[in-house]
């Protein structure tokens, strides 16, 4: 059995997916979502799917042990980054050294780091005139967009595509490889 928390800032289309995914399976329970913004619209889907779910300020975060302590309170064993724009702190990385999971909208190494999320990824990706982009689910460490990569999948990127245009065919791949790749990973451990 696998306790999954997963962390959202934003509309949260990958969190529902993985919630729906996981219904099914009596080996994997999502515990918790956690958001940074109050009004962040994963918390909306997320009493829809009726999943609990928590929001926490930069103080909680990075200055006080609270988020990990409600980690430890709901029984996390496994932390998913689904859309979640803050570094994560050291307390928590410690506790949760190889098990805390990222997607990224782009192939990584390339067009990561600080800065690169949301549409920012995707408008570098049609400047520099890139004939693919993708997806990179990774490990997580003391670094923006550097841990080990567990899966990659590609797209191509049209000569048409706009910002919007190629997220949307991301968010696809994302949504159809992120739920399973989990699945795949609590498998291994
Ligand atoms: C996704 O493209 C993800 O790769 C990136 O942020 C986006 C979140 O989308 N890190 P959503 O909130 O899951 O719809």
């Amino acid at each position: 059995m696998n306790s999954l928390a997963i962390f959202a800032s934003g509309s949260g289309s990958n969190a529902e997916q993985i919630v729906r995914y996981f219904q099914s399976d009596s080996e994997v329970h999502i515990v918790l979502i956690l958001s940074n913004k109050a009004d962040a619209f994963v918390l909306e889907r997320a009493r829809g799917l009726s999943v609990p779910s928590h929001v926490f300020t930069r103080h909680d975060f990075y200055g006080s042990p609270a988020v990990l302590e409600k980690l430890r309170e709901v029984g996390a064993d496994t932390l998913i980054l689904a859309g979640f724009l803050w570094l994560i702190p050291d307390n928590i990385l410690r506790a949760y050294s190889g098990r805390i999971l990222n997607i990224h909208p782009a192939l990584l190494p390339d067009f990561g780091g600080k800065g690169m999320y949301g549409h920012h990824v995707h408008d570098a990706v049609i400047r520099d005139g890139r004939k693919k982009s993708g997806i990179t689910i990774h490990l997580i460490d003391e670094e923006y967009d550097r841990g080990k990569i567990l899966f990659q999948a590609e797209c191509p990127v049209l000569p048409e595509d706009t910002p919007d245009s190629l997220a949307g065919r991301i968010h696809q791949l994302e949504h159809l490889h992120y739920p399973e790749q989990i699945k795949k990973f609590l498998q291994s451990l």
